[in-house]
């Protein structure tokens, strides 16, 4: 007789996980999309509205921060995960945009109770932090990422599940902590000859903030760990969403120009509570060529009219702060590093269209450190790093034409072939547009 131990171990559905594997804004959002019809859930993992993930479909365009690119296609369950950490206030105005927009998400959206809060304060000492930085600031978002996971990691954090019972006391206990250190980052900031953070208008603030933990009641606030594991057992499918790009990532990036999180594919275990054993397939997302906002290095960062060229034809420019992303080439070197981190089993490649009109396209094969030729990812990327750099014709066709491989120009496919053996993955979709159609399958 077979024993109830042997029938649990049986393995039933997978979580799959969809992340970025350069420094954000691959194509999350429009991919997270286009592959949720093939799942039951789609669950964030990490990250809060720092991210900015764009959607076009039907000829409208909607910008995602903390709800997940699944909202839009029908019934599917969506889930905020533990790992995440959420803004009361923001998200209750992406809920009201998405309803203005005759899109009802309260149905569809579960919140998991360990996620944690961003306080008003935390966004205070996010632009504090990096006021006393000086110019060795990282150029946040300013969404208070960086102080709310560090109040989790210190023990000090407060978790939506909070919310339920004797919330005010804990709230005013973090909020006054946060203003003594608010107060001391600013002496320092003004000692450097820089600006204090302003605390006027914090009740303001506050009030808004009350009445959007309010708003958030109104929400299923769920045991997610359980909710996501007994999908599994279920056998429902589970796509787990990434935020940022694993350049980005907290451990592996290139600190301390990163965010405050695992953007890595670990981070999809810890941020939803779904064990290494239960992971299928890791799709890994990059664009043809390479961009960064905010501070920190960037090896074939591109300073002239190329670089112009990509961010105009592109739209590079940041979806949540509308700063300008820095361009560069496609970094093979780091893609090689992070497929590596993440285990990546297929690789989706975004914004081919934006290379459309280029005579020659390059892309970074190896780093000169000091002299040296390397094929790995060293320590640090700083002005010892010189990118070396293969050529290619470039297709001078437009690819926002193309529905299938078949119609792809012959340049092209080389060039995605050559990629597919530098990084030793397959390449399966190819985005030749920001609509949900522009999506050939490979
Ligand atoms: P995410 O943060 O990874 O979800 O990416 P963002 O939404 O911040 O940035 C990607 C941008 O590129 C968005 O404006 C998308 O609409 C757009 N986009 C996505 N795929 C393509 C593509 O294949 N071609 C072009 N031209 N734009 C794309
Ligand atoms: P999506 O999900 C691109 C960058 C910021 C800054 C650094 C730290 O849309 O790809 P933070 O506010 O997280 O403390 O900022 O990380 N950054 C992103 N860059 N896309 C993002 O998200 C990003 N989220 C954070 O610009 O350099
Ligand atoms: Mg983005």
């Amino acid at each position: 007789m077979k024993n109830e131990v042997n029938r649990a171990l049986v393995a039933k559905k997978k979580a799959d996980i969809l992340l970025g594997l350069q420094w954000g804004d691959e194509g999350k959002g429009k991919m997270v999309d286009v592959l949720t019809p093939k799942y039951d859930v789609v669950a964030r993992f990490q990250g809060g509205p720092n991210a900015g993930h764009t959607l076009e479909f039907n000829g409208q365009k909607y910008v995602l921060r903390s709800i997940p690119s699944g909202i839009f296609q029908g019934g599917k369950t969506n889930l905020i995960g533990n790992g995440v950490v959420l803004d009361p206030v923001l998200f209750r105005k992406e809920v009201e945009e998405l309803s203005a927009s005759g899109h009802n998400v309260q149905e569809h959206l579960l919140i998991s109770k360990k996620a944690h809060l961003i306080l008003p304060t935390h966004r205070l000492l996010d632009q504090a932090n990096e006021a006393a930085k000086g110019k060795a600031k990282i150029g946040t978002t300013g969404k208070g990422i960086g102080p709310t996971y560090t109040d989790k990691i210190s023990r000090n954090g407060l978790r939506v599940g909070d919310i339920l019972e004797g919330f005010e006391a804990k709230y005013r206990q973090a909020r006054d902590r946060h203003i003594e250190m608010i107060n001391g980052l600013n002496a320092s900031a003004v000692a450097k000859g820089g600006t204090a953070v302003s605390m006027e208008g914090l009740e303001a603030l506050e009030k808004e903030w009350m009445e959007a933990i309010e708003f958030l009641r109104g929400f299923q606030l769920v045991d997610s760990e359980h909710f996501v594991n007994k999908a599994l057992d279920a056998d429902k499918s589970i796509l787990c969403e990434g935020a940022q790009g694993s350049l980005l990532d907290i451990d592996f990036g290139s600190y301390p120009f990163v965010t405050s999180s695992n953007t890595v594919c670990a981070g999809a275990c810890t941020g939803l509570g779904i064990a290494p054993s239960k992971v299928g397939e890791v799709y890994g997302i990059f664009k043809g060529y390479c961009t960064r906002v905010g501070a920190g290095p960037f090896p074939t960062e591109l300073f002239d009219e190329t670089g112009a060229k990509i961010r105009a034809i592109g739209h590079e420019y940041g979806a949540v702060t509308g700063r300008e992303r820095r361009c560069g080439w496609i970094d093979l070197v780091a893609l090689r590093y992070t497929i590596m981190l993440n285990g990546v089993t297929q690789l989706l490649m975004m914004k081919s269209d934006v290379l459309d009109t280029f005579p020659v396209i390059k892309a970074c094969t190896a780093y000169r450190v000091n002299g040296v030729e390397t094929r790995d990812f060293p320590f640090s990327i700083d002005e010892n790093v010189e990118p070396v750099y293969e050529e290619f014709p470039g297709w001078q066709t437009d690819l926002t034409h193309c529905t299938k491989e078949a119609e792809l120009p012959e340049a092209f496919i080389n060039y995605v072939n050559f990629l597919e053996r530098e990084l030793n993955t397959p390449i399966r979709i190819i985005s030749v547009g920001p609509d949900r159609e522009a999506t050939i399958w490979r």
